[in-house]
This record gives C-alpha cells, structure tokens and sequence, in this order.
C-alpha cells in the first residue's frame, strides 16, 4: 500500500513541474531579452518590458522581489554613436556599482548618418522633426527596482537626440532620482535637462552633467553632490 501511495505521488510530481524534467526551461530568461550587466559583472536582471504569458510573468514584479535588484539600486543608461557618452557612463557605473544598459538603435547609425554638415543626414533628419521616435532594438528592461537612473547621451543640436524620446516614452520614471548626463563638443546640458523633466513631470530629475570625457573630475563631485552613493 505504502508502495503505491508512493508510485501514485511520483507520477504526480512528474505532471505538476515539467520544468524540472532536466529540459533546462524552468525559470529561464529567454535569450533575445537584452540584459544590463552591473559595472561588477554581477549576473543582471529580467529585462521584459512585455513580460511574456507565462503565469509566473503575468503581473509586474513587485520592488524587491528580483533577485538581483535591490531598493536603492542604481541603473546606468545611456546612448551613445561614437564612445564618448559610453566610455563616461562605464565611469559612472564604476564609482555607483550600478547595473548598466545601453540604448541601441534598431537601426545602427552609420557615419554619413551622422554628418551634420549635410542638412539631409539621419541625425540631422530626426532632430527636424520633433515627433520623430528611432526604434530601441529589443525589449528594454523592467526597471521598476531601480531608485535611481542616470540617463546619458550626446548632444545632438542643443539638446537629446529623440531616441532619448523613445526611451522616455517607454518609461513612467515617477518616484525616481533621475540623473542626466551628457558629453558633446560643448553645448550645455541643461535644454536637454529640461525634455526629461516634462517627459517625467513625477520623477526628481536632477541638474545634469555635461561631462568632458570619462577622466573628467566633475563626475564624482556631480555624484556625491546629488548623495548617491
Ligand atoms: C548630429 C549631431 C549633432 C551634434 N550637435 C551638437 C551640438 O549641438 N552641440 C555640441 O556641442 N555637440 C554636438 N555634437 C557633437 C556630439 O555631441 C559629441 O561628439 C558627443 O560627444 C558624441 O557622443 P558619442 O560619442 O557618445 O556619440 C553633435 C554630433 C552629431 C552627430
């Protein structure tokens, strides 16, 4: 009797978790979600924006409960063409410890897109039209952990260029510190301050940064000034 209690209820823990029958599915983040990486290589966290109908991914997971962020984490973002703002946001995800993800264009923008010297170039062509939304290649992640976000770009024309937008729009950053920093060939910050700030009416968007390149020393003084950690 003893015996086939037991057979009976191994046949039901067969049916009930399928996951665990070694096909490596339970659980698993699906390989074309982007991840953020933390600046300590840390493994990242699940990134669906859309999060797939799976019954465990139905509703939005609540703050804290990912395993890999915590309250007051910290999340580096930024777009970057050519290395500059990339190379200042790497800087900034060192000295916070924060996790990292790059906006990448669904369309990768090639140098003649970004010759501004021809009125017709791409770049030139989207900051025309204010309405204008590039395409984020893949789903960006979730990022309701995060307290903190630093949002880094050049500057294109005074100010953002619009796939900031798109990203902005993606995004309800309410509640959040937001942190805007830039590099460019000398145009200010602070237009661009101005599209986050009415983009995100509820989030405390902070007084940028424009950043000379990685080396430069306002970036730790612009963070401990803002008392993140
Ligand atoms: C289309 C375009 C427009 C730009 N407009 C400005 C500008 O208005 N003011 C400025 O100082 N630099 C401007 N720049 C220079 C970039 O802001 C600067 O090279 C920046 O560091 C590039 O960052 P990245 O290497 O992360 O792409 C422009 C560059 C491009 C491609």
């Amino acid at each position: 009797m003893k015996n086939a209690v037991s057979v009976l209820l191994s046949i039901f823990m067969l049916f009930m978790f399928p996951g665990c029958d070694g096909s490596g599915n339970s659980g698993s983040i699906p390989a074309d979600i982007p991840q953020t990486s933390r600046a300590d290589s840390a493994s990242a966290d699940e990134n669906n924006r859309e999060p797939a109908s799976t019954p465990e991914n139905t509703t939005e997971p609540a703050k804290d409960t990912n395993s890999d962020v915590t309250a007051d984490s910290t999340l580096v973002v930024y777009f970057s063409c050519t290395g500059n703002t990339k190379a200042v946001a790497e800087k900034i995800a060192e000295i916070t410890n924060a996790d990292i993800y790059e906006i990448t264009p669904s369309e990768p923008y090639t140098a003649s897109d970004l010759n501004y010297n021809d009125d017709n170039c791409r770049a030139n062509r989207e900051m025309n039209d204010e309405s204008c939304r590039p395409e984020i290649e893949g789903q960006v992640p979730d990022l309701s952990g995060y307290d903190t976000v630093f949002i880094g770009y050049p500057i294109w024309w005074g100010t953002a260029p619009r796939i900031i937008n798109t990203f902005l729009d993606a995004y309800d950053l309410s509640g959040k510190t937001v942190m805007p920093f830039c590099t460019s060939g000398g145009s200010s910050v602070s237009a661009s301050v101005s599209v986050i700030r009415n983009a995100e009416p509820a989030a405390d968007v902070r007084d940028g940064l424009r950043a000379s390149g990685a080396g430069d020393s306002n970036i730790e003084a612009w963070i401990s000034d803002n008392n993140i950690r």
